[in-house]
């Protein structure tokens, strides 16, 4: 583990909430803050009753569904729709295979599962804004502990989640409460690029934002739950408003995508004709803009934020990809001819072959007689670029973006434009070049 990187001034909007900031106003945040003001509350009378003590009460590893224990053959409980993503791979070998190796898989498992645990075991950092406090890692007994120095003081935590495949980034969550619910978002997240530890994403003490404790975020119990709400299959069965840990199906699976399928299953094994095969959510039946709409759900979706907060110089817009394509005159002017899916397969890692975005550039911009210029029937195709007519157009008018303070997690910003404004931001240190090398995937 090499030195942090320094602190850096975040120009935009709440970092925190790039997040969630753009989700919609809720009605009940005041009565959310207070609980979660509480849970910081009585969090904190923990912490400084004693010289060593736990911060959570829960010294234990969750047992997660999938990993820790299997999905029961007969359901989780009587007539349970879902039947677990392993069983799709009997039938649909190379979705899951993709699947299996993605981010979406990998986003919500047990910290004690991680390598990166593994590697975190004797590391010792020094905070990145205070002075006389240093986190220090230990992996021992099959658990990740997290402890807080102080020159008179150490608090520890059992890391018992982590969040982020580590494609870009990993964040520790521990619960403090499952019914509330209350979480833990660690101070510190590890970023694979750099290969730092650094400060999570809003958690900058000046000005601290509401529910920040001196271990990390308690955020308001409807954003504990939308944590998991984005990264996991179902977070209960119940319909409890909780983190219901028995009956979670952690990840982005199969059947969060398509619904549960359980009857899909038992139609294809009786050799049921394709008609009665048919799922909640299947290929071709949806528009572009349906489909913008469902990855929106936790990519974000314009509909969100005030239309005031969609700017095109805000570097974080890179991370809430239906936000920025659909303000782009391809989208717009294409007639629902795009979508996530022309560019990529929702079932696999975005691919890091550039040419294979160029063809897809191709397809409406290659001019008349350029190939692929006829492949797709658009009533107004677009224009030949003037600068770089066959190749490398990502580069320039879907560059990587730094987002959050740290600039430690690039993102492609999906806002398809002439970047007039490439210049300035690349100057103050935004704007990034593509040439970077592809982070290592964290098995
Ligand atoms: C016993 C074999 C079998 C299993 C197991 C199975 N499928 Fe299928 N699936 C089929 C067949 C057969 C079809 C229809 C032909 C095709 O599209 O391949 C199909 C079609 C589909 C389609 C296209 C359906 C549509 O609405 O147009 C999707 C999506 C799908 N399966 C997803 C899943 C998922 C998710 C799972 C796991 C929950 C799963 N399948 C498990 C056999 C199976
Ligand atoms: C239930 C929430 C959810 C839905 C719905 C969803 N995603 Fe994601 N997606 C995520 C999360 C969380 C990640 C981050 C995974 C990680 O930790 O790296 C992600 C990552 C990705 C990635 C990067 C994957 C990689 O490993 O490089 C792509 C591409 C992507 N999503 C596309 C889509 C598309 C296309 C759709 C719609 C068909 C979609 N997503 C729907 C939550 C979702
Ligand atoms: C509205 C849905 C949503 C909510 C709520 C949400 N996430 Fe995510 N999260 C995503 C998506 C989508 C991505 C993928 C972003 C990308 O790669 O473009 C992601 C990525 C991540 C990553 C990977 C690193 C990164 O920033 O790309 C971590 C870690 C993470 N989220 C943790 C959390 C935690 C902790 C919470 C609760 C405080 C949370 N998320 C709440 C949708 C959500
Ligand atoms: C992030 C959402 C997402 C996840 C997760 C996901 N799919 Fe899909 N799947 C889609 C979309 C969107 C399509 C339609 C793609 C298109 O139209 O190009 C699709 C299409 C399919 C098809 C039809 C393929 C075809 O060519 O007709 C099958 C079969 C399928 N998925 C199976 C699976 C299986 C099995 C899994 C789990 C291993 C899975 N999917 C996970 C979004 C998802
Ligand atoms: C489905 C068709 C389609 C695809 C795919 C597509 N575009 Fe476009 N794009 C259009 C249309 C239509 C316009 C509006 C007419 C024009 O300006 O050419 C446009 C406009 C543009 C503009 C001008 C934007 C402006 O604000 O003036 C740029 C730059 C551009 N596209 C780049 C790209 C790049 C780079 C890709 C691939 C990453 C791409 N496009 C993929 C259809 C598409
Ligand atoms: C015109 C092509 C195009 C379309 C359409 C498109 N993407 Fe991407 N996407 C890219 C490119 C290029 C990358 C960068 C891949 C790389 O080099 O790693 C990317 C990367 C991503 C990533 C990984 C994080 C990152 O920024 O590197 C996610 C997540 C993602 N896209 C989600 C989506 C979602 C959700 C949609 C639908 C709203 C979408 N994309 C539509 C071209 C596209
Ligand atoms: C080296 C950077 C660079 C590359 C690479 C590049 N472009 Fe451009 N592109 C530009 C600039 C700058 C403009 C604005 C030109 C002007 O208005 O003088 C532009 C303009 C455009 C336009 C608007 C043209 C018009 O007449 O309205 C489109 C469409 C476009 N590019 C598409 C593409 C596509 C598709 C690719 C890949 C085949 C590509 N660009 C590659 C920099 C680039």
């Amino acid at each position: 583990m090499t030195g942090l990187m320094a602190r850096q001034e975040t120009g935009g909007p709440d970092p925190k909430h790039q997040r969630g900031a753009v989700s919609p106003r809720r009605a009940g945040m005041v009565i959310a803050l207070g609980l979660a003001a509480t849970a910081a509350a009585a969090l904190w009378v923990a912490v400084t009753a004693g010289r060593t003590r736990p911060v959570t009460g829960r010294l234990r590893n969750v047992r997660l569904l999938t990993f820790d224990r299997p999905f029961p053959e007969g359901g989780r409980f009587a007539s349970d729709p879902y039947i677990g993503s392993h069983v799709c791979a009997e039938c649909h070998p190379g979705e899951a295979a993709l699947h299996s190796r993605s981010g979406h898989a990998l986003t919500l498992r047990p910290a004690a599962r991680r390598a990166l645990s593994r590697r975190l075991d004797g590391t010792s950092v020094a905070d990145p804004e205070l002075p006389d406090v240093r986190w220090s890692y230990r992996y021992a007994d099959g658990r990740l502990s997290i402890a807080r120095r102080t020159p008179n003081q150490v608090e520890e935590c059992i890391a018992e989640y982590a969040f982020g495949s580590g494609h870009h980034a990993t964040t520790f969550v521990s619960v403090i409460d499952p019914v509330v619910p209350a979480i833990l978002e660690h101070r510190l997240s590890y970023y694979t690029r750099d290969g730092v530890l650094a400060l999570t994403p809003g958690h900058e003490t000046k000005p601290p934002p509401p529910g920040l404790t001196p271990h990390g975020g308690v955020p308001p119990p409807r954003d504990a739950r939308a944590c998991f709400g984005c990264h996991a299959t179902q977070v209960s069965a119940r319909g409890s408003p909780g983190i219901d840990e028995a009956m979670m199906i952690p990840n982005i699976s199969c059947e969060r995508c398509h619904g549960p399928g359980r009857a899909h299953v038992a139609a294809a094994r009786r050799g049921a004709p394709e008609s009665q095969l048919a799922l909640p959510f299947g290929p071709d039946r949806w528009t572009a803009p349906d489909l913008l709409k469902f990855c929106g759900t936790c990519h974000r979706h314009p509909s969100g934020p005030r239309p005031e907060q969609i700017r095109p110089d805000d570097p974080n817009l890179a991370r809430f990809q239906p936000i920025g394509l659909m303000q782009s005159a391809c989208y717009r002017q294409s007639q629902g001819a795009l979508s996530c899916v022309t560019c990529h397969d929702p079932h696999a890692r975005a691919s890091s072959r550039r040419a294979e975005y160029d063809a897809v550039c191709l397809e409406c911009h290659g001019g008349p007689a350029g190939s692929g210029g006829s492949a797709r029937s658009l009533a107004r195709p677009g224009a030949v670029c003037p600068v770089s007519p066959r190749q490398r157009c990502v580069e320039c008018h879907m560059p990587q973006v730094g987002v959050d303070a740290g600039r430690h997690i690039l993102l492609s910003d999906h806002w398809i434009r002439i970047r007039r404004e490439a210049q300035s931001t690349a100057e103050s240190g935004t704007a990034v070049s593509n040439t970077h090398a592809r982070v290592p995937h964290d098995p």
